[in-house]
């Protein structure tokens, strides 16, 4: 069975397009056809300025969220990445065959580097080596492929690069993974600035759908959208990004095609309106399972504690062999 990895950090309230671009296809698609971990990446939390309770809340919201998606720890490996020690022991060793310019050319880093400078922060060093952990999440486990939103595309190619100069260097000890992005919706935009990724780290509270946010809520920031000064609604993400948007947001919540819905309206009050609809029903079944897991916070619990101990038997094997092949010394 091919082997999926893919995680979600928990660095804000998660989003509706964590939702569209990743959770509902690791729910609906990956857990059956493959033999898939999900992990809460929690270290790469800590690669900008964070508070540590927070942190840990927000850890246990995602991986509860991650069941209320539809995650079956029967059908899939759901973990914390901090609780398997096999993480962070592969980085180091993949920072020994990554060079500091190919950290540098990588745009999110550039990106958040900017944004904690301009807030007058200094720059933590794991935000530079952020993308060689996240490569060594995924090698780890031998995935062969990593179900992800369109932005984390350049990490995995960058895990590629990686795991393809390891094996020629020191032998073959990595699967080289590929990424894999859902049809629509690998890119849901603010909806307060539609040029600018959903991202649940944003300072635009109006603009982000967050998963927990109560259904009328929802309507208020979905009417609210940011469109253009034209009439029709067509879809075009160059000239139309506002409009474009809520069609793909509905056409990944109702299953039909953006450019096809683009054709069904008269106007933009009620394509608002009707996804706004559709995103309070997308959203409904998962804020209603969160609400029962949070009154069992002992079945996440023993969820989380299986799943790192699987986990965990998954990439040992694959980081020793690293380990032996790059030179070091077996413990005995
Ligand atoms: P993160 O936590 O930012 O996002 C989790 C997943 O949600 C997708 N996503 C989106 N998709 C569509 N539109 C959006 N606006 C949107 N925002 C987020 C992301 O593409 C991602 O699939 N570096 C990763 C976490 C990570 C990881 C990994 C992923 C760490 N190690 C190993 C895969 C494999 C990240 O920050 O995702």
């Amino acid at each position: 069975m091919t082997r999926v990895f893919s995680g979600i950090k928990p660095t804000g309230h998660l989003t509706l397009g964590n939702y569209l671009g990743a959770m509902r296809r690791w729910a609906a698609v990956d857990q059956h056809r493959s033999d898939a971990l999900f992990c809460v990446v929690d270290l790469h939390a800590l690669t900008v300025d964070h508070d540590p309770a927070r942190v840990r809340r927000l850890s246990r919201q995602a991986a509860t969220l991650l069941l209320a998606s539809g995650l079956d720890p029967e059908l899939c490996t759901v973990f914390v990445q901090s609780h398997v020690d096999e993480h962070a022991r592969l980085s180091y060793v993949l920072e020994c065959v990554a060079t500091d310019g190919e950290m540098r050319r990588m745009i999110q880093y550039r990106e958040k580097a900017a944004r904690e400078q301009r807030r007058g922060g200094s720059v933590r060093l794991s935000l530079l080596t952020y993308p060689v952990l996240m490569a060594a999440d995924i090698l780890a486990y031998g995935a062969e492929e990593v179900p992800v939103g369109d932005d984390q595309a350049q990490h995995v190619e960058l895990t590629r690069d990686l795991a393809v100069r390891f094996n020629q260097r020191y032998g073959q000890a990595f699967v080289v993974p590929r990424a894999t992005h859902p049809k629509v919706a690998a890119r849901v935009m603010n909806l307060q600035e539609p040029t600018s990724k959903m991202g649940k780290s944003d300072d635009t509270g109006p603009g982000i759908v967050y998963l927990l946010d109560e259904p009328d809520v929802v309507r208020k920031k979905v009417m609210r959208a940011v469109t253009d000064s034209g009439r029709e609604v067509v879809y075009d993400r160059e000239a139309r990004p506002g409009v474009a948007n809520l069609l793909e947001i509905l056409a990944a919540c109702t299953g039909g095609s953006p450019e096809a819905l683009g054709g069904a309206y008269a106007s933009y009050g009620a394509l608002k309106r009707d996804t706004a609809e559709a995103v309070v029903e997308v959203l409904r079944p998962v804020r209603e399972r969160h609400a029962e897991l949070c009154a069992d916070p002992g079945h996440v619990e023993k969820v989380l504690r299986e799943g790192a101990e699987r986990a965990r038997g998954m990439a040992r094997p694959t980081v020793d062999a690293a380990y032996r092949a790059i030179g070091l010394l077996p413990a005995g």
